[in-house]
């Protein structure tokens, strides 16, 4: 009973909230900047996307720490670029979640020694794995994905990273979130939309290596349709001009709750 009435009242204060007017909201969303997000579920179990944390401009000093991160029970990556690969290794080995990534850019991964093929489910694109509760679908993204690897001399060089992708993260409940990755518009946007019927969609805004306020607008409107969007991927270094302010005036009068959070920020889903 007691529990009955906290998720309950956690329903409440999300709709009052406006994050979602559905009444499965249980799900806690913390976004550290750019596209690194860490969904935990109403069953616990702890979902971390592209972790570019310990050096990101934007996360808050508090949460740079990556030793006090917590329990982490799968990661996500959507492609190779440093922006997102962040600290995906070392936080794999001090918590053994398992990392989920392209076929390739794993065995780039294994390769250069960075992580166990053990620790890693290589996948690809449109056949689900399930880990613990939560279900992951790899989607199309419209991006690159190449590994940059410093050796010791400070020598780079650079490494195939397999297609880039975006997720499908289906929760226990059936909320689903769709990541978009690093992507520029493509229509078969329209396929995701009706194939997992997302509840909230991060998407990229910010411009330059990926879709800019009016492409993402358009994305929205057009192709996703989707109720919920936190814009990502803006903001961070100087190309990525985009803005939400931008996003919100190109989507208009389109019925969709537009979730701008600040980096650091966790809200219910
Ligand atoms: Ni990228």
């Amino acid at each position: 009973m007691f529990r009955k009435i906290i998720g309950g009242a956690c329903v409440v204060a999300a709709v009052l909230a406006g994050a979602t007017n559905t009444a499965r909201a249980e799900a806690d969303v913390l976004w550290y900047g750019q596209a690194a997000f860490k969904i935990t579920a109403a069953s616990g179990t702890v979902v971390l996307i592209d972790p570019f944390i310990s050096k990101n401009p934007k996360t808050p000093d508090a949460l740079k720490d990556i030793t006090k991160i917590g329990k982490v029970d799968m990661i996500l990556l959507t492609h190779g670029h440093g922006d997102h690969v962040g600290d995906t290794v070392a936080i794999a080995k001090q918590t053994g979640a398992k990392v989920l990534i392209n076929a390739d850019m794993g065995r780039t991964f294994a390769t250069l020694g960075w992580l166990d093929m053990k620790q890693m489910i290589r996948f690809n694109k449109s056949g689900p794995v399930k880990v613990g509760d939560v279900t992951v679908t790899m989607t199309h993204a419209e991006h690159s994905s190449e590994v940059s690897h410093k050796d010791e001399s400070g020598k780079e060089t650079m490494h195939p990273g397999g297609e880039p992708a975006g997720y499908i993260i289906k929760l226990a409940d059936g909320q689903t979130f769709y990541h978009a990755g690093d992507t520029g518009v493509f229509t078969d946007m329209a396929f995701i939309a009706s194939y997992y019927n997302p509840d909230v969609a991060m998407l990229p805004i910010g411009g330059h290596f990926t879709m800019d306020p009016a492409h993402a607008a358009y994305a929205v409107k057009h192709l996703l349709k989707t109720k919920t969007v936190v814009p990502m991927h803006y903001g961070t270094f100087p190309p990525l001009k985009g803005t939400p302010e931008e996003f919100k005036s190109a989507l208009g009068d389109f019925d969709t709750n537009v979730v701008v959070m600040q980096p650091g920020e966790s809200r219910k889903f």
